[in-house]
């Protein structure tokens, strides 16, 4: 079986251990949910996996049917040709280009043609639902389409993996509702093997198939929905830290 796997990571910036022997799986079809509060490790891991920071310790493979791929020492472009995407805290779009170059440059970037990828773009916006939205210049969307965006940009080439981090930070009810239906889709229709970090753990919770908890780089749990609600330590490592952030977290689990 396909997997995306981290095994033992660490990373120390400094004396400051952000990751401390994390192990991870990702597997194509299922949606994986990372949490913990504010400063856990969780963006670090996510660049770990992508080849923006190289790990002081562990190894990143990718398990296919036919291999074993060490992930380790790639660069970021060399990963993302693999199969493996991401989005960034904030977007990142080109924001002096169109909607629909923004995904045209990265089809261009894994090797297509100018055509092929403009295809790809096209199609791929009205997938999302927001071919409509293919020419306006992407500085000027609201940050609900620019995350849309982003998320359609991941998604050139078909990659087997996609890590989405923070998309739904700062949305109202029921627009990480939508978003939600979205990430279902990519799990569901495209086969992606989904990595989901997200302050909303309602969301989290309703959304994912298993959960990994961090706090100060330290796996604290793992498991189904049901038992992150329930887990006494998951609620001490959000209790632990600034109220105001974690409070509507704390009123989501048991
Ligand atoms: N490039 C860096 N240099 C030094 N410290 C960093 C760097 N990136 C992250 N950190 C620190 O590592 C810890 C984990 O950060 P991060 O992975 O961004 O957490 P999260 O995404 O869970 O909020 C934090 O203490 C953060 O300040
Ligand atoms: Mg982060």
């Amino acid at each position: 079986m396909s997997q995306l796997s981290a095994d033992k990571l660490s990373v120390a910036f400094a004396g400051l251990k952000a990751l401390s022997d994390v192990d991870l799986t990702i597997t194509p079809g299922q949606i994986t949910g990372l949490i913990g509060p504010n400063g856990a490790g969780k963006t670090t891991l996510v660049n770990v996996l992508t080849g923006f920071q190289t790990p002081t310790g562990g190894a990143v493979s990718l398990n296919t049917a036919s291999a074993k791929l060490n992930l380790s020492g790639l660069k970021p472009h060399e990963i993302r040709r693999r199969g493996i995407a991401r989005t960034f805290q904030g977007g990142r779009l080109f924001r002096d280009l169109a909607v629909i170059d923004n995904l045209e440059v990265t089809g261009v970037g894994l090797g297509q043609s100018r055509s092929k990828a403009r295809a790809e773009a096209a199609a791929m916006l009205d997938w999302i639902g927001i071919g409509a939205l293919q020419n306006r210049i992407a500085g000027t969307l609201p940050y609900t389409d620019e995350r849309r965006v982003a998320i359609g940009r991941a998604l050139i080439g078909k990659p087997a993996y996609i890590l989405l981090d923070e998309p739904a930070a700062g949305m109202s009810g029921p627009e990480a509702a939508d978003l939600a239906a979205l990430i279902r889709r990519i799990a569901a229709e495209i086969g992606c093997g989904v990595l989901l970090i997200e302050h909303n753990v309602g969301l989290v919770l309703s959304l994912c198939d298993h959960i990994v908890v961090l706090d100060s780089g330290v796996v604290i749990e793992t498991g189904d929905p049901a038992s992150i609600r329930a887990s006494e330590k998951v609620r001490h490592a959000y209790m632990g830290t600034a109220a105001e952030t974690n409070l509507p977290v704390l009123e989501v689990l048991a």
